[in-house]
């Protein structure tokens, strides 16, 4: 039996789905257990019982393998990064309680406790806190991971979709190098199984300079997009602005520094397997046809529907 938190998001989906093919079974932990379940009874849901230990560990109790895919992407109201590595340390010690033979942890490429963005020094954080807990572990860092239910790629392509200018960040040079997550889904299930404690990154077979990544998604989106030069800070304000209008958060100055940062990259051979720009000739009439909104997916599903 295996635990997998987020089992009704994006990689924690693509991670039950792989153990379910595999005829495993799968229990999700996630904050929204009465959100519409995609894998019907064949996946029971628990919540995030953060504030019950007991009943945490009681929905951990029986596990082979706990996946966890738990993080936050921004601070929001109360939902702080403090709260999310707290929160963390306390399904870890659960996890250990209730006997769970092997946490695997997705990560994230470039994470680092002397990062001075918080989202990377948080992730760093979880890391350490998973080697302190006292359960074998491996460690799967993804870098951008694209493919079905993601925000990010279908998002710039939506943008694509509605204007005909796109902005480009600074010079634009800084590269990355999407992962699909059906191979972060793979590698993680992979690890399970590893016998010595891993740390991996999971990265695509391609690398793009990131303006070279928007034209190939505008070539297949709408070809002729006109891109503009701006000063990373008028295309935080420019984000901030279009968030704003659509009741979302776009893209945070965080997520841009790393991004021109080259955090989303990596020095290891590529592990991952399906190639971004076939996937996304393939997929280009699908992506980008709606907007996933962060906010939505997991502050105000419930309000907006
Ligand atoms: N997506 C990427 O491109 C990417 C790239 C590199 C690394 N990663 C890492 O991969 C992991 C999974 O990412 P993902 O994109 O698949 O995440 P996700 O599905 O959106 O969320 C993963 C889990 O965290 C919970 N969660 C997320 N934001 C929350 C919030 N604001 N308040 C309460 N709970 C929240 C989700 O709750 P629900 O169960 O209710 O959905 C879910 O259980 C994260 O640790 C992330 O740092 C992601």
């Amino acid at each position: 039996m295996n635990v997998v938190t987020g089992s009704f998001g994006f990689i924690g989906r693509h991670i039950t789905q792989r153990l379910l093919e595999r005829g495993q079974t799968v229990r999700t932990i996630t904050t929204h257990p009465d959100k519409p379940n995609p894998f019907g009874s064949g996946v029971e849901a628990f919540p995030y019982a953060f504030d019950y230990p007991k009943e945490l560990e009681a929905s951990l109790r029986g596990a082979d393998v706990l996946y966890n895919t738990y993080w936050i992407r921004f601070e929001y109201g109360e939902m702080t990064y403090a709260r999310a590595l707290h929160n963390t340390a306390t399904l870890f010690e659960c996890a250990r309680k209730a006997g769970v033979n092997k946490i695997v942890h997705i990560g994230v490429t470039g994470s680092s406790e002397s990062s001075p963005l918080p989202y990377y020094r948080g992730k760093a954080a979880q890391e350490r806190l998973l080697r302190e807990a006292g359960v074998p572990f491996a460690v799967v860092r993804p870098s951008l991971v694209f493919g079905e239910g993601d925000v990010l790629v279908n998002n710039i392509a939506r943008l694509m979709r509605a204007f005909p200018v796109f902005p480009v960040f600074g010079d634009g040079k800084y590269e990355v190098q999407p992962v699909h997550v059906d191979d972060v889904a793979d590698i993680a299930v992979e690890f399970a199984h590893s016998t010595e404690p891993a740390t991996v990154d999971a990265i695509g077979p391609e690398k793009f300079a990131f303006k070279d990544f928007l034209q190939l998604v505008a070539e297949n989106i709408r070809p002729g997009m006109i891109f503009l030069p701006m000063p990373p800070a008028a295309g935080i304000a420019l984000g901030w602005m279009i968030g704003r209008a659509l009741g979302d958060v776009l893209l945070t100055a965080d997520e841009l520094r790393g991004l021109m940062q080259g955090l989303l990259t990596s020095r290891q051979k590529p592990n991952g397997k399906i190639v971004f720009s076939e996937w996304l000739q393939k997929n280009r009439e699908s992506i980008g046809r709606s907007y996933t909104s962060e906010i939505k997916r997991h502050y105000a599903w419930k309000k907006s529907g």
